[in-house]
C-alpha cells in the first residue's frame, strides 16, 4: 500500500514537471515571462529573410518584431522550406507565416491574410547577352528556373505556356542554373533578383515585369482573432512610419 502510494506521488512528480515544461516551451508560463510568437520562413531571400551568421534578419523579420513587440509577445524565427510555411502555420508548429508571401486566391483557401505590408512584382533574370528573351511570352519552349511553391513556379508552371519548368529548394539555386546555362531564365521576385544579380557575374534583369503582387502574413485558418490583432499592429507601423523605415533600411 504504502509503496504504492510513493509510486503515485512520484508519477504526480514527475507529471507536474512535464507540464512545466511543456507550458515554458508554448509560451504561457509565468506572467513575467512573454508569451511566443513563432514565425515559420524560408531564410533565402534576401532582403527579406536571409542569414547574417547564426543569425535571421531582413524586412520581414524586423516588421514580425515590431508586431511581436507591439502584442507584447517575444519573436521566435524558424526557416523552413518555403513549400512547407503554409502547413506549418495550419498545424500549429507556427503562428505566422512571414515570408514575402504573396496573397493569391489558392492560398486564401488554406490560410488568413493580413493586410498587405508590400508590394512586390515577379521579373526575369537572363544571361547578360542573351537577346531572344524580353517579354514574359518569349519563355515559351524555354527552359525557367523557380523556386519550389512560389509564384514563380505557379505563373511558368501554366501548361499552356508550353515552359520546361526546374524546381529549386532555393531561389540562389535557380539563380546558380542560369550562371552556368542549364536553364535559359529565372522568375522570381524583384528584390531578390537584385540581390541574386548583385551576387553573380554575366546576368540581367529584364525590364518587364511578370505580374504586380501583394505579400502578407499568414495565419492559422479560421484564426480571425490573431490575423486582427496583427492587422491593427500593422496599422500603427504604417501610420507611424516604422514600417515605411525598416523597408528604408534593407532596400537603399
Ligand atoms: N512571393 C513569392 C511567393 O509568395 C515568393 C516568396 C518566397 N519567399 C521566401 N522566403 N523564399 O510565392
Amino acid at each position: 500500500m504504502k509503496k504504492k502510494i510513493v509510486s503515485m506521488l512520484l508519477a504526480a512528480t514527475v507529471m507536474t514537471s512535464l507540464v512545466a515544461c511543456g507550458s515554458k516551451e508554448s509560451g504561457t508560463a509565468d506572467s513575467n515571462e512573454k508569451k511566443v510568437l513563432t514565425m515559420a520562413t524560408n531564410a533565402e531571400f534576401p532582403p527579406y529573410e536571409y542569414r547574417d551568421g547564426n543569425d535571421i534578419v531582413g524586412i520581414d523579420v524586423d516588421i514580425a518584431k515590431a508586431i511581436a513587440d507591439d502584442l507584447g509577445m517575444e519573436l521566435k524565427v524558424n526557416s523552413i522550406e518555403f513549400d512547407s510555411i503554409i502547413p506549418a502555420v495550419n498545424s500549429g508548429k507556427a503562428d505566422i507565416g512571414v515570408a514575402g508571401m504573396t496573397v493569391t486566391p489558392d492560398r486564401k483557401e488554406n490560410v488568413e491574410f493580413t493586410d498587405s505590408y508590400t508590394t512586390s512584382t515577379q521579373i526575369m533574370i537572363v544571361k547578360e547577352d542573351n537577346t531572344d528573351i524580353t517579354k514574359p511570352e518569349d519563355l515559351k519552349g524555354k527552359k525557367v528556373g523557380v523556386q519550389t511553391g512560389t509564384t514563380g513556379d505557379l505563373y511558368v508552371s501554366d501548361k499552356e505556356k508550353g515552359i520546361e519548368v526546374s524546381r529549386f529548394s532555393k531561389g540562389m539555386e535557380a539563380v546558380q542554373s542560369l550562371t552556368q546555362g542549364k536553364v535559359d531564365a529565372v522568375v522570381i521576385d524583384s528584390e531578390p533578383a537584385k540581390e541574386f544579380v548583385k551576387q553573380n557575374t554575366g546576368i540581367k534583369i529584364l525590364d518587364e515585369s511578370y505580374t504586380n503582387e501583394d505579400y502578407a502574413i499568414a495565419v492559422k485558418k479560421g484564426n480571425t482573432e490573431l490575423t486582427e490583432k496583427i492587422n491593427a499592429s500593422l496599422k500603427k507601423l504604417k501610420e507611424s512610419g516604422e514600417l515605411q523605415k525598416i523597408i528604408d533600411k534593407y532596400i537603399k
